[in-house]
């Protein structure tokens, strides 16, 4: 059986930039705290009446139709990696494929939090691996922008909005995706989430007057957990697959925090020019951070290079994936 490659890459950041000085304005913050404790200078944010999440990740998955020249209709299934549906129901990833004209495909959404991507990237694999499926896109999307408290400095600071999507068919070689390694440890959910408007505490007055539909962290347990799990895990899978820092040519870890992305280059060993970083420019996208890095990236990458994914989120879930990048 082949294995899947991953054959383009398309993805969509709002215009609107929101800088650290413009927060200071809304919030007790500065630039110089965000920009040590996070490595963020600036974040997309999405504007407009009744845009969801689906708003980008249709422009996202319509660059990369028009990009790999593949018919919408050709399509067989979309996965949509996301934190914030434009609707509880129906999947986000339904919208999307309306809006992009894949009349063919099935689809849905897959709810890891920062890690989502990767997920919905490892099951999308083995959709292709199986012999199931020839063309799936995976497309990671956030507007986080719709579950920030913009009176809550701890949090407001960390996050924006994007959407990036790659496109998997069989692979005609040895290049493509090689291995996963996921991690969920559900007992982290207390430290990341939001904590209304799901079944357990549905919308109301009261859950609106007390800020409950807006993302609650505990930062520092969070940092610590990201900043021993992400590293980790990435060392684990080159471990695994006989892999040195020098055979590497790109780390390409979640954008959560520079600190946390720092500890999982050290850890690894790879070289700071070889790590894909553009969280000064976007913060944290959540689904979207790994994606947009390798649309980002792109003109660079050389068939044949190895790449390790790696991301940590809420949940508490962890993963990374080794790839062959194959074109
Ligand atoms: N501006 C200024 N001060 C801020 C601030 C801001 N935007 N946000 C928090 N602070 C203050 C806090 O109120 C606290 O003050 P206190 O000590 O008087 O109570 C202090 O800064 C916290 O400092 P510290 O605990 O040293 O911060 P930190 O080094 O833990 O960094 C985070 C805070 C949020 C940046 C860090 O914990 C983090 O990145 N966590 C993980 C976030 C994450 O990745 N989430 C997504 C999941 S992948």
């Amino acid at each position: 059986m082949p294995i899947a490659k991953i054959s383009g890459v398309g993805a969509y950041a709002p215009d609107f930039i929101l800088t650290n000085q413009m927060l200071s304005e809304m919030v007790d913050t500065n630039d110089e705290w965000i920009s040590t404790r996070t490595g963020i200078k600036e974040r997309r944010i999405l504007k407009g009446k009744n845009k969801g999440t689906s708003f980008m990740a249709t422009k996202a998955v319509d660059e990369l139709l028009k990009k790999t020249g593949i018919a919408a209709e050709s399509v067989e299934l979309l996965i949509c990696a996301t934190v914030t549906p434009d609707m509880q129901f129906p999947a986000t990833a339904n919208l999307i494929s309306d809006n992009c004209g894949l009349k063919n495909a099935f689809s849905y959404d897959i709810n890891a939090a920062c890690s989502g991507f990767l997920f919905a990237l490892h099951t999308a694999s083995k959709m292709i691996e199986s012999g199931a499926h020839k063309k799936v896109i995976v497309v990671g999307a956030d507007k986080m922008s719709s579950i920030m408290d913009y009176t809550d400095r701890n949090t407001c600071v960390l996050f924006g909005d994007g959407a990036a999507a790659v496109l998997l068919e069989p692979s005609e070689d040895s290049d493509g995706i090689k291995d996963a390694i996921l991690h969920t440890d559900g007992s982290g959910w207390r430290y990341l989430h939001q904590k209304a408007g799901g079944s357990q505490m549905p919308a109301s007055h009261e859950t609106v007057d007390q800020h409950l539909h807006y993302v609650y962290q505990e930062g520092k347990k969070v940092f610590s957990n990201a900043v021993v799990n992400m590293a980790e895990v990435a060392a684990e899978v080159m471990e695994r697959n006989h892999l040195a820092a020098k055979d590497i040519q790109w780390l390409v870890p979640h954008q959560a925090n520079m600190r946390i992305i720092e500890a999982a280059r050290e850890l690894t060993g790879i070289a700071i020019e070889r790590v894909m970083v553009n969280i000064d420019r976007y913060g944290n996208t959540t689904n979207g951070t790994i994606p947009l890095c390798l649309w980002e990236w792109e003109h660079k990458l050389k068939k044949g290079d190895n790449l390790i994914l790696a991301a940590f989120g809420g949940g508490f879930t962890w993963g990374s994936i080794y790839l062959k990048w194959a074109y």
